[in-house]
């Protein structure tokens, strides 16, 4: 079966590996990349998607999107992905973007669609995504599902407690939760499960494949080992919200509440996921619970050979 798929995405190294693990995963019908500021400035992001898409031969319309949040600004991380967003990786210049600005064309895509039909795959700050759904809101019957690399039930990763998605911004993640529709969340939990080792860049060195491959094990070899893990590995996040929607056996989910603290402060962009039903509140998410680590890297290795 084939899924309508919407990516919106800020690359950003682990976006990068998670777009082309989307391009190479057949039954995935992409119909729009939408770009976000966030890792780095949108100024770098667009061009890093749209050598993506060149890189991989595909032809996916890429449009631009926010620059900053509902409110404030974003953060940046140049210190994990480098100042370009690829930790200096070289990307083949892209085609150009799609004129527009990314909630319109995010609308007119779910506007041609019919009912429940597109999965929206959210791997940056959800600005974008939550544009377009509170501009529009009756649009969000066409959405099937909204997966996103986002929030944490523990500790955060831009602070102590709010992770880097959902720290940027929180409002945007918010109208997510509230818009009605199956959200389903790769948390920091989640992602600390798909540590990439050198093991795995070795694997993937040795494996015979195109210029998609080899840079991707270029980008994963230049991916620095989390401190917040003890140095196992670097952690895959957006990775795992595309390998939920390719390969849905590799995880086991929870129904759980979720919400987001939207007040100033240092609990800013906290996640406030109740994975044991303490508050009394209906489930309004699925959690990615456990992920199949020896699965996920197979997957990895098995689908980025078949892209050019
Ligand atoms: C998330 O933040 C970004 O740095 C990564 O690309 C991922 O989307 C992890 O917290
Ligand atoms: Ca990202």
């Amino acid at each position: 079966m084939t899924r309508r798929i919407i990516i919106d995405t800020d690359p950003g190294t682990d976006d990068a590996i998670a777009l082309l693990l989307a391009f190479a995963s057949p039954g995935l019908d992409i119909r729009l990349i939408s770009v976000a500021g966030g890792n780095v400035g949108l100024r770098h992001t667009l061009v890093n998607a749209r050598g993506l898409v060149a890189l991989a031969g595909v032809t996916i319309p890429v449009v631009a999107g926010a620059d900053r949040p509902l409110v404030g600004q974003f953060a940046a991380a140049p210190d994990v992905h480098g100042d370009d967003g690829m930790m200096g990786v070289s990307l083949p210049p892209g085609p150009p973007a799609t004129p527009g600005i990314a909630a319109d064309a995010i609308r007119a895509e779910l506007r041609a669609a019919p009912a429940n039909s597109v999965t929206l795959i959210g791997l940056g700050p959800a600005t974008n995504l939550a544009l377009a759904l509170t501009t529009e809101p009756a649009l969000a019957d066409r959405v099937a599902e909204i997966v996103l690399m986002t929030g944490a039930w523990a500790e955060g990763n831009i602070t102590p407690s709010a992770e880097f998605n959902a720290f940027c911004d929180p409002e945007a993640l918010q109208i997510l939760f509230d818009c009605g529709r199956p959200v389903t969340l790769a948390t920091l939990e989640l992602t600390a499960q798909a540590l990439c080792t050198p093991a795995h860049v070795a694997t993937l060195r040795a494996t015979p494949g195109g210029a998609a491959l080899h840079v991707a094990t270029e980008i994963l070899s230049r991916m620095k080992p989390s401190r917040r893990l003890g140095g196992r590995g670097a952690p895959q996040h957006d990775s795992c919200a595309v390998a939920w929607v390719a390969a849905p056996h590799l995880f086991t989910t929870r129904p759980v509440h979720a919400a987001v603290n939207l007040s100033p402060g240092p609990d800013r962009g906290r996640t406030i996921i109740d994975r044991w039903g303490r508050n009394g509140l209906a489930p309004n998410v699925t959690l990615l619970d456990t992920l199949d680590a020896d699965g996920f890297f197979a997957l990895l290795t098995a689908r980025l050979p078949t892209l050019p």
